[in-house]
């Protein structure tokens, strides 16, 4: 299962299938920006608003189908300051809950981190809940944890949990 980069058209015509699997890992527990339930209405229109910086170019979103369901996807996000253009952001990674535990999540990992490399990205970084299958997916990959912060994010039940800062430098990560 290969994952699709989206241009801004694309993204908007995936945005339900987007907003399912985002709905299914908030529903899950997943500590990913939003509070439970979260209204499927309200990811569509979460996903639609990112169009506009998919088309800026400060958004790269990939997305992965089995049949013509959205499965995972992953973004990058590009900072706008000059001094800041060698770095990005590892935003938004999922996997649908009936698909994890298969690998998908590490190659949806890889292709953004390939991706990064080719835009002359030196430096990825991100956060992530603490002890968070998220978190052992990122050890497992060569990621260094930069420190936590506690009672960063509320979890979709409310509840406020520490997140760990990580970052990779992938300079010199082989394309072959
Ligand atoms: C994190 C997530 C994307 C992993 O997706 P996945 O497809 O299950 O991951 P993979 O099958 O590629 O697993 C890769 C590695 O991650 C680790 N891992 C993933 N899920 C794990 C779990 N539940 N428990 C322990 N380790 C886990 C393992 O090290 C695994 O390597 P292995 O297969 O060699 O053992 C998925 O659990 C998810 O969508 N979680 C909810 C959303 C989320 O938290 N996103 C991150 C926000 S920063």
């Amino acid at each position: 299962m290969t994952a699709v980069r989206l241009d801004a058209a694309r993204l908007l015509d995936r945005a339900q299938g987007l907003a399912d699997l985002l709905v299914d890992t908030v529903a899950g527990g997943a500590s990913i920006g939003f509070l439970a339930p979260l209204d499927r209405a309200e990811a569509v229109a979460w996903w639609r608003e990112r169009a506009d910086a998919v088309a800026a170019g400060h958004l790269a979103v990939w997305a992965a189908h089995d049949g013509g369901r959205v499965v995972g996807t992953v973004s990058l996000a590009f900072p706008g300051k000059p001094n800041s253009r060698h770095r990005a952001e590892l935003v938004k990674l999922m996997v649908h809950h009936d698909m994890r535990g298969q690998g998908l999540g590490r190659r949806l990992l890889d292709t953004a981190e390939r991706a990064a490399v080719a835009a002359g990205v030196t430096l990825l970084h991100l956060d992530t809940e603490t002890d968070s299958p998220a978190e052992r997916l990122y050890r497992a990959t060569g990621w260094t944890r930069a420190g936590v912060i506690p009672a960063y994010a509320a979890s979709p039940q409310g509840v406020l949990r520490p997140t760990s800062l990580y970052y990779k430098q992938i300079a010199r990560i082989d394309l072959g």
